[in-house]
């Protein structure tokens, strides 16, 4: 029996701070899983990822290990990686192609879209025990795309995709529609890497703008070790943009917009540093919009955020034009995939820069990476140590607006954009979450 109650639930979440059980409690964990993650629509990646028949990708979503690939007849199939027969993975590669899969133990085959396609010797079995559709590959019972987001959810009664998203899907429209042939596609796969700590920990940072100054100052301070060392060896392609005006942006941060919707989405406003398109290579850019979208391409081409965070588990940001997935692997562990995306039909120019910069800011050794999953990994063992029980966000707190929504708004430092994913937190685990 659960020995959390909704009286139990509510004292780890105050106006201003959380406990920290919150973070580093197994059944805290076990019952996020079932209450939040499994009620939710979960993104498994694009579409692009498995561009023809036959392709296929391989991740572990939650605990569980999973298949995603794409049929003769073009659709996308997600499925359980898991053989029907005595439960062995049936891909182990990352990615791959196959004309079926076919599981190494012994030797039970799949089509690519899950349907069982027959096992060896089947005389050994009883008349009539193979038969249609008792063995397939089983698959989550929702799947559903979005502009070539793929989406799976684990629970039948979860509402539809469109209702879950809400407000958050002009988000992804923000992404897809700055292309001019209206598609992304991800033609570097991905990095995918594991940290040990929990993941509230990171969904709190994305939009936290307190830290940038102290935790990436190797980066963001004009003295910083990794300015000098680009200076040092006269390294100018190799600087990141989002450094290019590091020591004025620190100054713009407080008046940075951070918003968000109900159920936990936040996001925030694009930094001021995204308007400065200019040069030859935007310019084609936009000639390409103009041709494709007309009086409507400037409208199309607007970068409204910096960083959107789909509650519970993923995020798009813009600058670096990545998507990223959160997977709770355990309470103190997760894992961390991110797919760079490309603006189908803009000058590869603006595609190279992208990458680069992804790079350098979000490979596991990149910039700014390496400096957060140190900071989380900080807190989840500094979470351990006796004598204050309580993780503080009281900053700004009541500053920020609420509508009847649910949406709220606040500026800069503030911690509002967590405090709002802790109520979203405690309704789902309540059981209170409304309309999805
Ligand atoms: S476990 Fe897959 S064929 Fe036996
Ligand atoms: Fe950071």
């Amino acid at each position: 029996m659960d020995s959390y109650d909704q009286v139990s639930l509510s004292s780890l979440i105050g106006p201003d701070r959380v406990h920290k059980d919150y973070y580093i409690d197994p059944e805290i964990f076990k019952l996020e899983i079932d209450r939040i993650f499994s009620k939710s629509w979960l993104l498994v990646g694009h579409e692009s990822q498995v561009p023809n028949p036959g392709d296929y990708v391989t991740l572990t979503l939650l605990d569980q290990p999973m298949l995603m690939s794409r049929h003769r007849d073009g659709s996308i199939h997600v499925m359980f990686n898991r053989c029907s027969h005595r439960g062995a993975r049936v891909c182990t590669k990352p990615s791959g192609k196959a004309l079926r899969f076919e599981c190494p133990y012994h030797g039970w085959a799949f089509h690519t879209n899950g349907n069982h396609a027959g096992v060896p010797y089947p005389e050994r079995y009883a008349d009539g025990f193979i038969k249609g559709g008792d063995f397939d590959l089983a698959r989550p019972p929702k799947q559903e795309l979005y502009r070539g987001f793929v989406f799976v959810a684990f629970d039948s009664e979860v509402c539809d995709l469109d209702s879950f998203l809400g407000p958050m899907r002009d988000h992804i429209d923000n992404m897809v529609d700055r292309s001019p042939l209206g598609e992304l596609e991800a033609p570097a796969g991905m990095f995918r890497y594991r940290f040990a700590a929990n993941w509230k920990i990171q969904l709190e940072n994305l939009n936290d703008l307190y830290h940038p100054m102290f935790t990436h100052a190797s980066t963001t301070a004009e003295d910083g070790t990794q300015f000098r060392r680009q200076g040092a060896e006269g390294d100018e392609a190799g600087k990141v943009k989002l450094l290019e005006k590091h020591s004025s942006l620190n100054m713009q941060w407080e008046e940075q917009v951070i918003a968000g919707h109900a159920h936990g989405h936040t996001y925030m406003q694009r930094f001021p540093m995204d308007r400065e398109n200019q040069g030859p290579v935007y310019e084609r850019y936009k000639r390409s919009m103009v041709d494709a979208y007309g009086g409507d391409a400037e409208a199309k081409m607007m970068v409204h955020h910096h960083n959107s965070i789909f509650f519970p588990h993923w995020s798009i940001q813009y600058m670096t034009q990545h998507i990223r997935i959160m997977n709770p692997i355990s309470v103190d562990c997760t894992e961390n995939i991110i797919i760079p995306l490309k603006l189908k039909g803009a000058p590869e120019e603006m595609w190279k820069s992208a990458l680069r910069s992804n790079n350098n800011s979000h490979s596991p050794s990149g910039m700014v990476m390496a400096d957060d999953m140190d900071a989380w990994v900080r807190c989840q063992e500094g979470m351990q140590a006796n004598g204050h029980d309580w993780i503080v966000f009281a900053r700004s707190v009541g500053e920020e607006s609420i509508d009847n929504e649910g949406s709220f708004e606040g500026l800069g430092t503030s911690e509002a954009n967590a405090r709002h994913q802790h109520k979203a937190w405690l309704h789902y685990m309540c059981g209170t979450v409304q309309g999805v």
